[in-house]
């Protein structure tokens, strides 16, 4: 069976990807800051010991990322899917798009927000791009949002959070362009649709399992001649 990694599993969409993946029989490599520390990655891991390995990374930590990589050596990846990320200090769950105002920018938290969205992605694809080219599979998924489309902003606000999703957009699009032609590997950013975790909100529009399984399916279909689009997570294609 093939093997995906992704990152952020502790909870949210992640802790849905580990759950669905491994039920489907996929060897899963579970990455979380503090895998012990949620209760849910622990109960899914202890009832499925033979398909999911848990891995304490911090997408922050460079250094571990590398150390990671290194552990894994001769270790095919077929999908490598960043997913952890954050929208910053607030709460988009609570304030809505007031939340990340002009005028309001604490920048320490812009770099944070950069550091996990942008930086870790881009240090996860360099750091593991052997382990996926060795893979039958050959993908690297990125989940952006929405709030990253340039086109479709009418409302203004989340600063940081909207540029950090545009850049990931942009940089998953050179990569689709670069690996494809280097490796073979089909890369590309998905949009999860509005989901309820704790990013999300309660008022989200879905939840973790419908999207999970519609990205799922964007996953399963995606090769190289759907490589560098901004898919959602029903199988539609939204505007850079
Ligand atoms: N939910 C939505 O409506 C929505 C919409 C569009 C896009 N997205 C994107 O979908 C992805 C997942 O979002 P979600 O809704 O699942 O969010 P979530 O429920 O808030 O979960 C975020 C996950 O990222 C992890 N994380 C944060 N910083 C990390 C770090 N430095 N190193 C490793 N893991 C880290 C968290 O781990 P800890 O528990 O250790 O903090 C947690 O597992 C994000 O990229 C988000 O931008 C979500």
């Amino acid at each position: 069976m093939p093997t995906i990694l992704i990152t952020g599993t502790s909870r949210g969409l992640g802790l849905e990807f580990v759950r669905q993946y491994a039920a489907s029989g996929w060897t899963v490599l579970a990455c979380a800051r503090q895998p012990s520390g949620s209760t849910e990655l622990m109960t899914v891991a202890a009832a499925n010991p033979q398909r999911v390995r848990l891995l304490a990374l911090d997408v922050e930590d460079h250094a571990a990322i590398e150390r990671t990589a290194h552990e894994l050596e001769g270790t095919p990846i077929d999908v490598l899917l960043n997913s952890a990320g954050i929208m910053g200090n607030g709460s988009f769950a609570t304030e809505g798009i007031a939340f990340g105002r002009f005028g309001q920018s604490d920048f320490a938290d812009w770099e944070r927000v950069f550091r996990v969205n942008v930086i870790a992605p881009m240090k996860m694809a360099e750091a593991f791009v052997g382990h996926v080219a060795s893979s039958d599979q050959k993908k690297i998924v990125t989940l952006t949002s929405m709030l990253g489309s340039v086109a479709l902003n009418r409302v203004g606000g989340l600063y940081a959070y909207r540029a950090s999703k545009a850049a990931v957009n942009a940089m998953m699009k050179s990569m689709a362009i670069d690996l494809a032609k280097s490796h073979g590997i089909a890369a590309t950013a998905i949009h999860p649709g509005w989901v309820r975790t704790d990013l999300g909100g309660p008022r989200a529009d879905i939840d973790a399992p419908q999207s999970v399984t519609g990205m799922r399916a964007v996953i399963a279909a995606l090769d190289l001649s759907r490589a560098g689009r901004y898919w959602v997570y029903d199988g539609s294609e939204m505007p850079w």
